[in-house]
């Protein structure tokens, strides 16, 4: 830990499909409350992402374009290190080293690679299995004490902690070894259009989710369009899971305790209902969607920030990484 009870946060998201309201809620908006009290390290996990084929020039504009909603939805480079991880290659460097320390029961018992895999067939590659141990370099190149991830990353901080403290016996003291932190808004959005399965920002139906950046038109649309539950009633219940959603997606975006907005809709239909949410959203998103376009207007500015930050996530990075090639006994 460092000094005044500020604590390294380290976490990444995978630019895949497009940013979500379930991201922002589960994870972008919780990182820029961390930003405050912490020294918190937010990476673009390209590598990460290269696991499934990518058409390289989609893949190099969807990197840009989630690095801009970063800082559109208000993570501060200048009080984070907002990268993309490409750009430091000491986490391919570490990932090296951390293969020769995970033992491959380990990583074959991954959940994520066995669902993973399940759904490649044709493309099992290495890299859905050893995924965790970037991940790990990820998390250990900068001294992280906190990971905030969802819950179905957790077994991959779990395995990034065995091999740190696996380095450590026999190196002694080299990495940190970094605590989960599972936050308080954990709140688990699900599909507009299922709304018992998680909301996937790869989605192949595009009224199931939506992206942060989506025009107000289109937000209202989407809710609209949401799929609600038998009867009438808008209130908390595993009966309702549509009604239950859009009552959690309300609360945080309209800033109210889930109760108060089940008062608030009482006697309500789900047409008004529906709206208001819809409302709600677009009036936090839709400044965030105008920065987005600024950012994109200004490629320099978003040039300029993305080598900033690489340079400071590298200055730290390397550190780590050469005090691992001396323990090693790397030259
Ligand atoms: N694997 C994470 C996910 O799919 C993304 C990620 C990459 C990550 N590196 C990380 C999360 C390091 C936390 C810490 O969501």
């Amino acid at each position: 830990m460092d000094n005044n009870g500020r604590k390294i946060i380290y976490s990444g998201i995978q630019p895949t499909g497009c940013v979500t309201i379930g991201n922002y809620i589960g994870a972008i908006n919780n990182w820029k409350k961390l930003q405050e009290n912490n020294d918190c390290i937010y990476g673009i996990a390209n590598m990460h992402a290269l696991t499934v084929r990518q058409d390289p020039a989609e893949f190099r504009a969807r990197v840009k374009s989630f690095f801009a909603q970063y800082l559109a939805c208000g993570l501060d480079p200048d009080k984070s290190i907002i990268y993309i991880q490409s750009d430091v290659a000491e986490h391919a460097e570490l990932t090296w080293v951390l293969n020769c320390f995970t033992y491959l029961g380990e990583l074959s018992r991954m959940t994520q690679f066995k669902d993973k895999s399940a759904k490649n067939e044709d493309n099992i590659n290495s890299g859905l299995l050893t995924y965790p141990i970037l991940m790990a370099a990820d998390i250990l190149l900068y001294k992280t004490d906190l990971v905030p991830v969802g819950i179905d990353q957790k077994q991959h901080l779990e395995l990034t902690r065995d091999i740190a403290a696996r380095f450590n016996n026999i190196y002694g003291d080299v990495f940190t070894v970094p605590e989960p932190y599972i936050p308080e808004q954990g709140a688990k959005i699900t599909s507009l259009q299922n709304p018992l399965e998680k909301m996937s920002k790869s989605d192949p139906d595009p009224n199931g989710m939506v992206s942060i950046i989506d025009a107000p038109d289109v937000i209202m649309r989407k809710f609209k369009r949401a799929v609600t539950d038998s009867g009438t009633g808008i209130y908390v219940s595993p009966e309702k899971p549509g009604i239950t959603n859009l009552l959690t997606i309300y609360s945080v975006f309209a800033d109210c305790p889930i109760r108060e907005a089940e008062g608030r809709f009482e006697g309500k239909g789900y047409g008004e209902f529906k709206t208001a949410v819809g409302e709600a959203v677009v009036d936090v998103l839709k400044p965030v969607n105008e920065r987005y376009k600024d950012l994109m207007n200004n490629k320099d500015y978003l040039d300029k920030i993305a080598a900033e930050g690489a340079d400071k996530a590298r200055y730290i990075a390397k550190k780590t990484m050469s005090k691992v090639m001396r323990k090693v006994g790397f030259r």
